[in-house]
């Protein structure tokens, strides 16, 4: 057994709270979810921090290691070997106190967009191509850790909470107007109230996320095709006269009390 050191925030603001030095005893295979709870028990009783499942499945646990948002439940020690490793919270998000944030924004965003809405005499169970149902099934990974929120400058650097609802909803949306059994258009929403045009294609939020869903490739670029083709296109603008489009989502689900936060 080897000791390292764990530099934990402290504190309840980041402007006033420390990092507090742990050592912790090492073994083999130990997360730093692991070093943390070996804190809680011996060291700092009061220490918070949010978990749940242990497996990487329920996206609680998400804090900045070294710098980088990452789960503590699927970080390994040894990857860090003869290194300090700095554990803080995620910086996108108000403090609550020590590895705990208040992330209440983020399902406020997701109360705004408009559900699955299927026709209403659709036969079920549902017959979907496969390739379909894979491509819609990459989003139906997401575990909502929003590590991709904490990343994504325009959400973090310039609190633009207002105006964007940043990565994390960029794939759910993605989920919905790619399945070919929903019946609503969200590209209005994602022009106006999710602005999708904050975002600058740098990946960032590809990056981090632990379900390696390809968010920019797979769910970002073809959504800002799909803004561009019905707000820049003139073609397409002569298609939706001549054919028809599906119905936008209503105004009626939306600004349920969001706030920048
Ligand atoms: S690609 Fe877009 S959503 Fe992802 S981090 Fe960059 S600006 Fe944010
Ligand atoms: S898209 Fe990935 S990084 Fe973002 S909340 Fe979902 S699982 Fe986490
Ligand atoms: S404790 Fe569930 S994802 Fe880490």
């Amino acid at each position: 057994m080897s000791d390292t050191t764990l530099l934990v925030f402290r504190g309840d603001s980041i402007k006033t709270g420390t990092e507090h030095a742990f050592p912790v005893p090492v073994l083999e295979g130990m997360v730093v979810l692991d070093a943390i709870h070996w804190i809680q028990a011996h060291a700092a009783t009061d220490l918070a921090c949010r978990w749940n499942c242990k497996a990487a499945k329920c996206g609680s646990c998400s804090a900045e290691i070294n710098g980088r948002p990452r789960l503590m439940c699927k970080t390994r020690l040894d990857e860090f070997a003869g290194e300090p490793i700095h554990v803080w919270p995620m910086r996108a998000f108000p403090l609550i106190k020590d590895l705990v944030t208040d992330v209440a924004w983020n399902y406020q965003v997701n109360a705004e967009i408009t559900p699955f809405t299927p026709k209403t005499d659709e036969p079920v169970p549902y017959r979907m191509a496969a390739e379909d149902v894979e491509r819609v099934f990459e989003f139906r990974r997401c575990i909502e850790c929003f590590l991709c929120q904490d990343v994504c400058h325009v959400l973090r650097d310039h609190d633009q909470k207002a105006a964007y609802y940043g990565p994390r909803y960029m794939v759910r949306i993605a989920g919905l107007e790619m399945h070919p059994k929903d019946t609503v258009n969200r590209t209005a929403l994602l022009h106006r109230e999710a602005g999708i045009g904050m975002c600058n294609i740098t990946k960032c939020c590809q990056d981090v996320c632990p379900e390696h869903i390809r968010i920019t490739d797979n769910a970002i670029i073809p959504l800002k095709e799909r803004v561009a083709g019905r707000y820049y296109d003139p073609i397409a603008w002569v298609g939706r006269k001549l054919f028809g489009s599906k119905p936008e989502s209503t105004e009626s689900n939306l600004h349920l009390g969001r706030g920048a936060s």
